[in-house]
């Protein structure tokens, strides 16, 4: 059984799964959680600084030496050019190419470890809350420039 628990057959019917999870899987072994597709649609760091060591062009733009530029995670996740409707979260849309852990030589050194963290958190979540759902009461959000992340999340347990 493949467990993903944003899947609409999950979010339809989750509890035969919860009961399956409880007995078979131990939580590492859960695949397509969507922690990518997460931090595609909502990057939680939506920038940060680079400095260009020496002249060089991006995107037909000439950056001289020295220049500090902001490397925005958060909008090359949404570019539409790389991903079609990219104001559409979907957990299992292909999310190669998305920077929401960085890129290249300084890719995030703890991504593997964020998304099993991730993982475990809402396995352990769901299954002890099967009908864990929405409150209507607004989410709050980090107050931050470059962090973004929900501060609270107002749900009933069941
Ligand atoms: C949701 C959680 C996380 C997100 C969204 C995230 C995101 C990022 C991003 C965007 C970068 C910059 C990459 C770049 O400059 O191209 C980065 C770098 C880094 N992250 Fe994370 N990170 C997360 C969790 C973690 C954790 C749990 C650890 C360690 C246990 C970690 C350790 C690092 C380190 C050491 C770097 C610097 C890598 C380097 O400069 O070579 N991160 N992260």
């Amino acid at each position: 059984m493949d467990y993903n628990p944003f899947s609409p057959e999950v979010q339809d019917n989750p509890y035969p799964y919860y009961a399956y999870l409880r007995q078979h899987a131990p939580v590492y072994q859960i695949s397509g959680v969507g922690a990518w597709a997460v931090s595609r649609y909502d990057s939680p760091i939506q920038f940060l600084a680079r400095q260009a060591m020496r002249e060089v062009e991006v995107a037909s733009t000439t950056l001289p030496a020295g220049a500090v530029v902001l490397v925005l995670y958060g909008s090359a996740n949404r570019d539409e050019h790389k991903f079609p409707e990219p104001e559409r979260f979907d957990t299992m849309r292909n999310t190669e190419g998305h920077i929401g852990f960085g890129f290249g030589v300084h890719f995030c050194l703890g991504a593997e470890l964020a998304r099993l963290e991730a993982k475990v958190a809402l396995a352990a979540l769901l299954g002890r809350f099967p009908h864990l759902s929405r409150r209507d009461e607004p989410v709050t959000r980090i107050e931050s420039f470059v962090v973004r992340g929900v501060k609270t999340l107002p749900l009933t347990v069941g």
